[in-house]
């Protein structure tokens, strides 16, 4: 998966963990404090990102652990000025022209891959600019190769044999490294402005002031905090409207997901705008996947389960030998018809969703990230619009577009 990285970086970076194993075990034994999300932290951003992806992995995780995982915020110190003037020397060099006639260092926001500063473009416009901290790629490449040969070395060991470690570093590994990429990040912002302009406001981006490690974009200002704030019920409910029908256009039409719209991520403009930021986790559906997912949630408000049943079965990325198929096949479609009788504006994903983790973990079915992270999106959006407290019918709202999917 990853390109190669030379012994010398391994062997540093192994004792690096080490050092931050000991002084957290350290801490553990002074201080009596536990937990899983110190270590996290400490060992750095790839196992904060990491992290807080397999926080969402119920079908591989018992549900307490993702609960503790999901603790974990990406809030971090920004970057000293030393560190940015560095990243953006790197950027320029080479005689490339300097974009900027004004840069202010202070940071916008923090977090652990990439910090946002405010700075003007040479004619004026005022643009935010998204800095990759320096030297991350070398540090997370080399982590994901130790991780990769611990795995290997695991399935070896007798009591670890039976862990879906290799699974999950497969799973999350892409999901996590791309996040450094953001050129890769600014194409995909330029494909879902395309895709949902219409819908939601995403900022364009501005490609010729960009350089590596650096995304230019319009900086879009007086965001706030997605919440139900000032807003009529009428305006409410236009808003969440048009947040399900971007979500669904996503989902089964373009098959191009942003699979990260928690409130860091989504705002409001006092207007009633809605906005749509941070393209570092966005997944593309095949388009056999985004068939699957549209059949899902039709025979699923159809209360048709051993078809949803079979549609997990084709979509999932790995069944054991001697999975009872047919026991999963019963329980699912009953957790299918259970939700199917309260459909009417009172169906919940979130419940609905950990008991289908359950079940895929009790059979050892692993669910295909490109199927559950969309579905994982639905359910961070969902707690968010049920705090907007608005009487919308998710399953109401979806049924054009899904119909839209399901005839091309
Ligand atoms: N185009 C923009 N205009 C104004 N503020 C922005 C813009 N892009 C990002 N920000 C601010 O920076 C924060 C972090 O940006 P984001 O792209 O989400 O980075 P990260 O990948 O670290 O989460 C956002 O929550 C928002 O407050
Ligand atoms: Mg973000």
């Amino acid at each position: 998966m990853a390109p190669t990285v030379p012994w010398p970086v391994l062997i540093a970076r192994l004792s690096s963990w080490l050092v931050a194993g000991g002084a957290v075990l350290w801490s553990t034994v002074a201080r009596r404090e536990t937990g899983v999300v110190p270590v996290l932290v400490r060992l750095g951003p790839t196992f904060v990102k990491g992290g807080q992806l397999l926080s969402t992995r119920g079908d591989l995780l018992p549900p307490a652990f993702c609960a503790r995982l999901a603790r974990l915020t990406d809030r971090m110190e920004p970057m000293s000025a030393a560190d940015v003037r560095r990243a953006l020397a790197t950027a320029y060099r080479g005689g490339r022209a300097w974009p900027f006639a004004e840069f202010d260092y202070t940071a916008v926001a923090s977090g652990s891959i990439a910090g946002v500063y405010r700075a003007r473009l040479r004619n004026g416009r005022p643009v935010a600019v998204k800095v990759r901290r320096p030297g991350l790629e070398r540090l997370m490449l080399a982590d994901f190769r130790l991780l990769g040969l611990m795995a290997g070395l695991g399935e070896h060991m007798p009591g670890l044999r039976g862990l879906p470690a290799r699974r999950m570093i497969d799973q999350i590994g892409p999901a996590v490294l791309g996040q450094l990429d953001l050129a890769r990040e600014a194409v995909m912002l330029e494909r879902l402005r395309g895709n949902l302009g219409s819908m939601v406001r995403i900022p364009a981006t501005v490609p010729a002031a960009a350089g590596e490690g650096v995304l230019v974009m319009e900086f879009l200002d007086e965001l706030e905090r997605f919440g139900p704030a000032t807003f009529t019920a009428e305006q409410r409910r236009t808003i969440v409207r048009q947040i399900l029908h971007a979500v669904y256009q996503m989902l089964f039409i373009d098959g191009l997901v942003h699979c990260d719209m928690h409130p860091g991520n989504l705002y409001l403009r006092p207007t009633g705008e809605v906005v749509l930021l941070d393209a570092g986790f966005v997944v593309e559906l095949t388009p056999k996947v985004r068939k699957l997912f549209a059949q899902f949630f039709v025979n699923m408000a159809l209360g048709r389960g051993e078809v949803c049943a079979d549609i997990v079965l084709r979509s999932a990325s790995s069944v054991p030998a001697g999975a009872d198929l047919s026991a999963f096949r019963r329980e699912l479609g009953q957790l299918v018809r259970d939700n199917h009788g309260r459909l009417a504006g009172q169906f919940r994903l979130a419940p609905f969703a950990a008991r289908l983790f359950d079940l895929q973990r009790r059979h050892r079915i692993t669910a295909d990230p490109e199927f559950v992270f969309p579905l994982l999106s639905l359910l961070v959006l969902e707690g968010m619009i049920n705090d907007f407290d608005v009487d919308v019918d998710f399953q109401k709202e979806s049924i054009p577009t899904l119909f839209e999917a399901l005839r091309s």
